[in-house]
């Protein structure tokens, strides 16, 4: 729990003659994005336009949480749960003598409907956008941290950095979350994609990961004999009990033959980026294509995650060509954004959102 006393040092303090409470919080929809009000204020207090999340005064013989839902209702249209109380934050309005005592939650969204702005400070509300939450913390990040703006940025930037630390340790979840399930057995017309076991190695060092050739654009170097490889296989084979773990061998169905992996490289907490290398003998048969084609119905149609993206050097012709080949779409240039066996480079980033995939369908 947060618990913060904040002074206003931004106006004169000439003593309080009242105290009020609030309500209000970090609100979720169904794809994990934040609600967060934008204001426009032209008064005593400043000329600002500002973030600020939901809420607003406790009304008599109100709850705080009757109070949060409430201003929910009327400032988003939403039904909510309220999941839990992120803390308390005290803080001052000198200009009006006023002294608050803000409590803050935390909410999904159960249905939402129309705004029906209630009170006086609504006014105020030029739009509500619903932002990824990362997103959210940047534009509070990049407030201004004078006046009024100021004052609600140190208020609520912790609340929502809050909200992120507790996401990503996964002690919260909101409906529609991706749910992992690991490196399950994918197939497809040619190819057969599972785990790897020890007995892969030899190949594996045959046939992809003692090629120089393959590795150039990865960031690990060719494997300097088997015993490397053995004791890669070893590691993954562990980790396959982990759920947020997908390494995947390639095989092909006609023989048999292990030609390759395609795994997630980093998992953010609704995205996937994924990477995948073939035996140079079997390059421009479309076999990563295909494989990377399974890979997006199982992260979109079955873990649930939003976006799958991937990177690689813009010198790697073959390895976008795969994204794009999948309908993946070049979203930026990151310079010196990754390394390989070139040294830093800059990458390219291609991209597919859940909502991209089921248009393509
Ligand atoms: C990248 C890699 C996995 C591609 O595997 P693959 O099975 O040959 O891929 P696909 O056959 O499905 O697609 C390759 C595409 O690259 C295209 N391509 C091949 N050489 C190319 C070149 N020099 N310039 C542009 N495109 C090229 C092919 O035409 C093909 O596209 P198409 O199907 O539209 O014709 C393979 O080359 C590899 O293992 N490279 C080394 C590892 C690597 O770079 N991994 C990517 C990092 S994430």
């Amino acid at each position: 729990m947060i618990s913060l006393r904040l002074l206003d040092q931004e106006y004169p303090f000439e003593g309080f003659d009242h105290v009020r409470f609030v309500a209000r919080g970090i609100v979720m929809d169904s794809h994990g994005n934040v609600a967060l009000h934008l204001l426009h204020r032209n008064d005593a207090f400043c000329d600002q336009t500002y973030y600020e999340t939901p809420g607003g005064g406790v009304d008599e013989g109100e709850s705080y949480v009757e109070a949060f839902a409430r201003e929910c209702k009327e400032e988003l249209g939403a039904d909510v749960d309220i999941l839990l109380c992120l803390g308390e934050v005290e803080d001052a309005y000198n200009l009006i003598k006023r002294k608050n005592i803000n409590r803050f939650f935390l909410a999904k969204v159960r249905s939402l409907g129309e705004p029906h702005f209630a009170s006086k400070g609504d006014t105020l509300i030029q739009k509500t956008e619903w932002l990824p939450l990362e997103e959210a913390i940047a534009k509070m990040k990049a407030q201004d941290d004078r006046l009024v703006a100021g004052l609600v940025k140190r208020r609520e930037l912790p609340m929502l950095e809050e909200v992120k630390r507790l996401r990503d340790a996964h002690r919260i979840s909101y409906p529609g979350e991706p749910t992992h399930h690991g490196t399950l057995p994918l197939e497809t017309k040619r190819l057969l994609l599972r785990r790897f076991e020890e007995a892969d190695a030899e190949m594996m060092f045959a046939n992809w990961s003692g090629d120089p050739d393959v590795t150039e654009f990865l960031e690990w170097p060719a494997h300097a004999d088997v015993g490397v490889t053995r004791s890669v296989v070893t590691v993954w084979s562990k980790k396959y009990g982990d759920p947020t773990f997908y390494q995947w061998i390639i095989v092909k169905k006609e023989n048999n033959e292990a030609i390759g992996s395609i795994s997630v490289i980093h998992s953010d907490f609704d995205a996937v980026e994924i990477g995948y290398c073939i035996a140079k003998k079997e390059w421009n048969k479309h076999y990563t294509s295909e494989a990377l084609e399974a890979l997006l119905a199982y992260f979109f149609d079955n873990v649930n995650v939003s976006r799958v993206f991937g990177k690689t050097d813009v010198m790697n012709e073959r390895g976008q060509a795969v994204m794009k080949n999948v309908g993946m779409a070049f979203k930026q240039t990151v310079p010196h954004g990754g390394f390989n066996q070139r040294g830093v480079c800059d990458v390219n980033v291609f991209e597919i959102s859940k909502a991209e995939y089921q248009s393509r369908k």
